[in-house]
């Protein structure tokens, strides 16, 4: 039987990159060492790296129409990323961000404009074939409707046969109050050192510590902090710990969080245990800072 693909739930948008040897002075004119479009949004870049590593996947969300739309949709089509779950909305607009990313620094600065394209609805979730999946992974986002999403899935899981369940993740990266909530579901929770240090934790370690008491009862909490590595905690209650895998010139880090929760999910998903999980999704994400864009990677 062909292996179910992972479906990655959250947002698609259109980012604009201009690399720079030098973060550019306010009230200046300079030039770039080059500008691209790149397809962008925490679950759509997921996926891109869940299809780079080998992994059937697929993602749901919104996207308006016109050119850049197209670019957005034939680059996922480019990742052999299933739309089925693509919804089209012709009356949005496209969310595009413009990048900075300083290639000497590796630093990304990012300035988002969000749009009126409506997030995925638990009623649109409703749709969803849950037996087709094996994995389904949410940007935490519109989390009260996510909540829903992941109820259903929770009593689909009671009750079907346990070939048939479906593993859940969830990323918690924006540090905004209403998405905390989100820590109660998913059998995995990625926390981002963001919220972490919104949450007043000041390290990795003791951000799995101190959160793992929000997350459901047996859930693994991960936290990756970037150039000090990640710490986990599972079921078992043992701190888990990898260093960065640092490459010699960080050059890119634009979806490195995401790249990161790709890898940890891939190898999660194919069985591997959490130390192996979290130290493979620190190499991909190290490898990723290394590289412009994601096809570096693999
Ligand atoms: C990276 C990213 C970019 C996008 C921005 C949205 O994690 O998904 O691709 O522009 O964050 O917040």
């Amino acid at each position: 039987m062909a292996e179910k693909p992972i479906l990655c739930v959250g947002l698609v948008c259109l980012d604009i990159i201009s690399v720079v040897d030098r973060y550019p002075q306010e009230d200046t004119d300079t030039r770039c060492l080059s500008q691209r479009w790149q397809r962008g949004g925490n679950a759509s870049n997921t996926c891109t790296v869940l299809a780079l590593l080998g992994a059937p996947c697929a993602f749901m969300g919104s996207l308006a129409t016109g050119s850049a739309a197209d670019f957005v949709r034939d680059d996922f089509r480019h990742y052999r990323v299933d739309l089925t779950h693509l919804a089209m909305h012709p009356a949005c607009a496209l969310p595009t961000s413009v990048v900075i990313s300083n290639s000497t620094s590796g630093t990304r600065t990012i300035l988002h404009a969000a749009s009126n394209l409506p997030d995925v609805t638990a009623a649109d979730f409703d749709q969803v074939n849950l037996s087709q999946y094996k994995w389904i992974h949410w940007e935490g986002r519109n989390a009260s409707e996510q909540v829903k999403m992941l109820q259903r899935v929770e009593e689909h899981n009671r009750t079907c046969p346990a070939s048939q369940r479906v593993a859940t993740s969830v990323e918690v990266e924006k540090p905004r109050p209403d998405l905390y909530q989100l820590f109660g579901y998913g059998d995995v929770v990625f926390v981002s050192k963001d919220v972490a240090k919104d949450l007043g934790f000041s390290s990795a370690p003791e951000a799995v510590k101190g959160l793992y008491g929000r997350v459901k009862p047996g859930a693994t909490l991960i936290c990756a902090w970037a150039e000090c590595g990640a710490d986990a905690m599972g079921a078992d209650g043992q701190l888990v710990h990898s260093d960065a895998f640092s490459p010699d010139t960080v050059v890119d880090t634009l979806g490195a969080g995401d790249t990161f929760n790709a890898a940890v999910i891939f190898a999660l998903s194919r069985g591997r245990p959490l130390p192996d999980a979290v130290s493979y999704g620190c190499q991909v994400a190290g490898r990723k800072c290394g590289v412009h864009g994601y096809d570096g990677i693999v």
